[in-house]
């Protein structure tokens, strides 16, 4: 058995992976292109008719088949906007997954509401529609699943526990551009759509984001919302028609960023293309190693925006191992696996009673221990997947079929050498 590289064998590999992000003549065009003009910002709501924030938005629009695609700072801000535009406020609750990133949930505290945990599903780690509808209260007014790691949650069951309810569905598609489920994409199912483009996300300008919508009473309250709360007068475009009538703050994107973007979202059909084929032969490969499991939806109707590859071990299998112990092992071997969440959202201090007195979030203060319990919100299956989860990110996905190959390779070594670590780790 060949002897692993943790323990002084020979690596299965020591050729990098991919690096991410990427960038090319495409971007430069259109940098230069904004150096060159003397338009450096999209205009005073940020959507000028030719400035490239409007040019992205009406392209990325197209991709996701949406009717508005609005760009602004970042995905923690979209998601604030979208809350504020659906006129969500101080007190109301916003039911949200227990294993996503922390701002799903804090961008709900920022605007006053009250974030309500709800678990996830075993078989996709995205929101559990039926834990969902235990959460429902009569201060429940919107559901915000997120297609976690591109995988979409179920649509479908949210709807319709919003349609029963009377409630409104946020997307949180940070982690799922061009991700779709029975030919919808991501962002079109619920009422709003948010997107992020951070830096390590599969199309980036370093920081950005976007909100998406198919109403267009709720674009001109995003558009209003993007950028101190203008509306425009009854006489038109002319900026001085514009009058506040929102409270809020400048959420713009900066045309240097919207000219990224642009070159991005040119090289996406490419790199997604590539990231579906390695995935498919990835999953074939992980198939045949017991104890393992690749997290997704079987459904042919499922387009995986493949933002994470996603792996869950049996914890049994794999002598309950910590996720970042196996990854220790894996990233020896020169495959770069890291540790999926290692708790979930409630376990953050911040959703501590005492971290939470100021003047943001007085309703959440007065609920926490009461109607909604925060600390302790009961979800196992988010409990379990942070004990049992590694993840490779997307970039990852861009290299060829060795490079997938040698990753099945690295993880039928350490399944195969499992109590040799285990040995190890009860040593120390
Ligand atoms: C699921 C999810 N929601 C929200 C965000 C926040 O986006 P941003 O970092 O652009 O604020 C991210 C990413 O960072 C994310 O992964």
């Amino acid at each position: 058995m060949a002897k692993l590289a943790l323990f002084g064998g020979s690596p299965v590999r020591n050729e990098p992976y991919p690096s991410w992000p990427q960038g090319g003549s495409g971007e430069s065009l259109w940098l230069e292109k904004v150096l060159a003009g003397n338009r450096w910002f999209a205009g005073l709501q940020g959507d000028d008719p030719d400035a490239l924030g409007s040019l992205f938005g009406e392209r990325f629009a197209a991709l996701h088949g949406a009717r508005f695609a609005l760009p602004v700072a970042n995905g923690s801000v979209a998601i604030e906007i979208a809350l504020r535009a659906l006129g969500v406020k101080p007190g109301d609750e916003v039911i949200v997954p227990s294993y996503t990133f922390i701002s799903t949930a804090t961008s709900v505290l920022m605007v006053g509401a009250v974030p309500v945990f709800a678990d996830i599903e075993f078989h996709s780690y995205c929101l559990d529609p039926r834990d969902v509808a235990r959460r429902i209260g009569p201060n429940t007014r919107v559901i915000l699943p997120v297609h976690l790691g591109g995988q979409m949650a179920d649509m479908p069951a949210m709807m319709e526990a919003a349609k029963q309810h009377g409630l409104s569905i946020v997307e949180d598609c940070a982690q799922a551009i061009g991700s779709a489920l029975g030919g919808k994409r991501a962002g079109n199912w619920g009422d709003l759509g948010t997107f992020s483009f951070q830096s390590n996300k599969t199309m980036t300008a370093g920081e950005g984001g976007l909100v998406m919508t198919n109403d267009p009473s709720l674009a001109e309250r995003v558009v209003a919302l993007r950028a101190f709360g203008r509306f425009k007068g009854k006489g038109g475009v002319r900026s001085s028609d514009l009058t506040c009538q929102y409270l809020s703050s400048n959420y713009r994107l900066s045309e240097f960023q919207s000219a990224v973007l642009l070159g991005q979202l040119e090289r996406f059909p490419e790199q997604d293309a590539r990231r579906q084929a390695n995935a498919t032969r990835l999953t074939e490969g992980l198939k045949e190693i017991p104890g393992l499991d690749h997290i997704r939806v079987n459904k042919s109707s499922m387009k995986h925006g493949y933002y994470y590859y996603l792996v869950r071990y049996e914890p049994e299998a794999y002598g309950n191992l910590d996720p970042a112990r196996l990854c220790d092992a894996l990233n020896a071997e020169g495959i770069p696996f890291v540790p999926g969440d290692r708790k979930p959202l409630y376990r953050h201090p911040v959703f501590e009673t005492r971290n939470l007195s100021n003047h943001l979030c007085p309703h959440a203060l007065e609920r926490y221990g009461q109607a909604v319990d925060l600390k302790n919100p009961e979800c196992p299956v988010a409990e379990e997947a942070c004990k049992s989860t590694i993840i490779l990110r997307h970039q990852v996905l861009l290299g060829d079929t060795k490079d997938m190959d040698d990753i099945i390779e690295a993880l039928w070594k350490v399944h195969k050498n499992i109590n040799e670590i285990l040995a190890k780790e009860e040593k120390e």
